[in-house]
């Protein structure tokens, strides 16, 4: 395995005095994990190195076709001072398979590990103290070639920067109200909807400004062909409690596999509830609302954690959920997993990867 070189900072930013202000993704640290792909030499020169700009050509490929991916994990900080991480090893995964999807050459998931782990290790003091605080870590792989013709670059750049964060949501834990989009779509067969490409959240934007003026915090996407069934929200994938049973659309292709929707399907089958995966259509979803059976939706993200949903709005029709409180399902499964996260709880299932 390729080593790591480390090239010293002569100047530290200043922490933040209130994590409270942090906000999301606002801030960064001093250092940066980065490595080079170049065709014929793979990828090297792994190193951790001063936070700074890059210089770039205005011709960079990612800069006019988008050749970009990333990924979103999080460092938690315990009671004891500890830090930890929650299933790094599973975001590396995915992002080797968008990679692969948007023909960027994959990488060794453990040099990308050993990399995260060392510049965690070396910014331990920039991760926040205090339950809903966290260091929000970013991996992103750009095509750097300077070069207009379309076609996938022979250079690429693979970098991780982390931030310490707050809540993704200002309003925190209190239910969003979200809106069922029925014009855009996100993503269709075939496409990259499973994979975390860049240029799926610009696709995006144009809804969730439409969306935000109107009042909604989120869009649900459908389906991309029929714009029957529910696929996912913008930075969430989407669950619903009806009639008891936890029910989330199944993997499709189209959507995010989410590491956090992973998680709370087993966390809801280990604490006894029924679990679905399976496609659902937006029609059940209102049908269920409209016979009073719609107990409690939420969505689950990394940013995002468990963050309910009390209201959602579909064609002109609205449905309250859980009478736009946290449902009993919602809260028991954010507990739980938040507990998981800070170390409060026993790592039973083996998804903590431990700093310190
Ligand atoms: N869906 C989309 C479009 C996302 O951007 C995210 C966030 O990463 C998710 C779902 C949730 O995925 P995860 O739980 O792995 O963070
Ligand atoms: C995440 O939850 O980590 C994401 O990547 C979602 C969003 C901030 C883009």
């Amino acid at each position: 395995m390729q080593d790591i070189r480390f090239v010293p900072a002569t100047s530290f930013k200043k922490k933040p005095e209130d994590p409270a202000k942090m906000g999301f993704g606002k801030l960064f640290t001093d250092y940066m994990f980065v490595m080079d792909y170049e065709t014929g030499k793979g990828w090297h020169d792994a190193r951790i190195e001063p936070y700074q700009n890059f210089q770039m050509d205005p011709a960079t490929a990612v800069l006019h076709y988008g050749q970009a991916i990333f990924e979103g994990l999080k460092a938690y900080r315990r009671d004891d001072g500890g830090i930890q991480l929650f299933r790094p090893q599973a975001n590396f995964a995915r992002m080797n398979r968008s990679a692969e999807r948007m023909a960027i050459p994959k990488f060794d998931e453990e040099v990308a590990l050993k990399g995260l782990l060392k510049l965690v290790e070396i910014e331990k003091d920039w991760v926040p103290a205090g339950k809903g605080t966290s260091l929000y870590i970013r991996p992103t792989i750009i095509a750097t070639d300077p070069f207009l013709g379309v076609h996938a670059s022979h250079t690429y750049r693979f970098f991780i920067i982390v931030s310490p964060s707050g809540a993704y949501y200002t309003s925190g834990l209190a239910p969003v109200n979200i809106y069922v989009e029925d014009n855009y779509v996100r993503a269709v067969r075939g496409g990259v909807g499973f994979a975390k490409a860049a240029g799926n959240y610009a696709a995006s934007l144009r809804a969730a400004e439409i969306a935000a003026e109107k009042g909604y915090t989120q869009v649900l996407w459908l389906d991309g062909v029929e714009q029957k069934y529910v696929e996912e929200v913008g930075a969430m994938n989407m669950m619903f409690v009806i009639d008891g049973k936890v029910v989330t659309p199944m993997l499709n292709g189209s959507i995010l596999p989410g590491i956090t929707r992973d998680s709370i399907l087993t966390l809801s089958r280990h604490l006894g509830y029924e679990a679905e995966e399976r496609r659902l259509s937006i029609e059940e979803v209102f049908a269920a609302a409209r016979a009073g059976k719609l107990d409690e939706a939420f969505g689950t993200g990394t940013a995002a954690v468990v963050s309910p949903v009390g209201k959602l709005c579909w064609k002109g029709e609205c449905v309250g959920i859980s009478g736009g409180k946290i449902g009993p399902i919602t809260r028991k499964l954010y507990d739980t997993l938040t507990g998981m996260q800070y170390g409060d709880l026993p790592d039973e299932f083996g998804w903590i990867v431990r700093i310190d």
